[in-house]
């Protein structure tokens, strides 16, 4: 018999991943979408209308959807990947945040017991390397004390608990998988590796002159999100409910991540500077309309968080001989590589489709 699983969050980067993985696998999908006015479901937009791939409509601050949904679906397996996932907006939405984030959690887990499926029904949690926050200790392991940082990590905080708890004194089969940093050609265009693949391409292209950077001393362990994808579905087949750490346990700046997306773009950088003062300016380039000597990256204060993580380095040994995964199956080298080989095209395409519709009028 096919395996049901619904995955809160379908919409997102690893949403979109995840569904692709489990259909392979034979699943049968569901997914949660919420309203919005415009209909922007690009990333799972290939899987529409195929036959195991379900969407409905819920929110993670409606329990009653929630409820109604689990007792519909009768998933086997729920992954609950639904988020405000940006750590900079949580200090704008703190509420928001919160409810989505940490209440959210427990509606999901509360969903399955007014169902009756709590022995049933196995649950993924999306937890997070922000949870380590002001790192107690380099790297950060499963037994790494927490300190989260921000409110979104204070939210995600109570996802982790809750989800143990709820392991501890009802014996479900519910655990966290904590993710350090993972991106791809999906990423949100906010977080700062997409930020930066796709200033890097416009720049290149001349159709934009500098990118505006908050810290670019923040270390990060970047992983590709297409790997990380199959940790979720590998902790939801382990024999014990158990919590994880999913990392690379390689660590880079974000002045290194710009440093090498820009070179993949043809456009070698130097750094001069400190603080709000550092420039990235072009030692040599491939490019004609970037020149020796243009400034090309330069630090706003706006993207300053006013508490910042920044040291995150993961130990992914547990994972590696437990679940027999590859932490290194895409290298940050191929990572940046392979984001920057995306946006160049898309910006090129968005080219192509300016100019179309110019030509048919419909752009004025
Ligand atoms: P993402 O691209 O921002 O996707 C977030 C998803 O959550 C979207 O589908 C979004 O739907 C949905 N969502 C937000 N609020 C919702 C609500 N009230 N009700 C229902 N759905 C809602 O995030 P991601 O990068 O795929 O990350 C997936 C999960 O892993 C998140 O929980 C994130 O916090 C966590 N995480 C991510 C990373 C990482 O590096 N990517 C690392 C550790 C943990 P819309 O499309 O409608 O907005
Ligand atoms: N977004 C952004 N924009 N970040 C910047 C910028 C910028 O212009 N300049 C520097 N940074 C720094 C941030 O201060 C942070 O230290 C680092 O780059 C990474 O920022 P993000 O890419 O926004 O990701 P994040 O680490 O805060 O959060 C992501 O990873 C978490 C796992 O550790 C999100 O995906 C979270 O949902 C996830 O839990």
């Amino acid at each position: 018999m096919a395996k049901t699983a619904l995955i809160t969050g379908v919409t997102g980067q690893d949403g979109s991943y995840l569904s692709e993985f489990l259909l392979d696998k034979g699943y049968e999908v569901h997914g949660i979408i919420r309203r919005s006015s415009v209909d922007y479901r690009e990333r799972i937009a290939h899987l529409e209308g195929t036959p195991h791939f379900h969407l409905h409509y819920a929110d993670m601050s409606d329990s009653m959807s929630l409820v109604k949904l689990v007792g519909k679906v009768q998933p086997d397996e729920i992954y609950n990947l639904a988020a405000q996932s940006h750590v900079q907006v949580s200090f704008d939405s703190p509420e928001f945040t919160a409810d989505v984030d940490a209440v959210g959690v427990l509606r999901v887990l509360e969903a399955v017991r007014t169902n009756h499926l709590e022995k049933t029904c196995r649950i993924y949690q999306a937890s997070t390397s922000e949870l380590y926050g002001k790192v107690e200790e380099v790297p950060q392991s499963e037994t790494t004390p927490f300190h989260p940082y921000s409110p979104y990590a204070v939210a995600k905080l109570y996802g982790y608990w809750i989800i143990k708890e709820y392991r501890e004194a009802y014996n479900m089969f519910c655990c966290s998988g904590i993710l350090f940093n993972h991106e791809s050609e999906r990423r949100g265009e906010t977080f700062v590796t997409r930020k930066i693949t796709l200033a890097a391409a416009r720049i290149a292209q001349g159709k934009q002159d500098c990118l505006y950077l908050g810290n670019l001393d923040s270390l990060r362990d970047w992983g590709y999100a297409k790997d990380y994808v199959e940790c979720m579905w590998l902790i939801l087949q382990h024999e014990t409910p158990e919590d994880f750490v999913i990392a690379t346990g390689v660590q880079h700046t974000v002045r290194e991540f710009a440093t090498l997306a820009f070179r993949h773009a043809g456009i070698e950088l130097r750094w001069e500077g400190e603080g709000v003062e550092e420039r990235g300016i072009v030692v040599e380039s491939q490019k004609s309309n970037v020149k020796s000597g243009d400034v090309v990256v330069r630090v706003s204060p706006d993207f300053y968080r006013p508490t910042d993580v920044v040291n995150l380095l993961g130990d992914p040994s547990k994972a590696r001989r437990e679940l027999g995964w590859n932490p290194q199956k895409t290298s940050f080298e191929e990572l940046v590589e392979l984001m920057v080989k995306h946006d160049m095209q898309k910006v090129r395409n968005q080219h192509v489709n300016l100019a179309e519709y110019l030509e048919k009028g419909i752009v004025k």
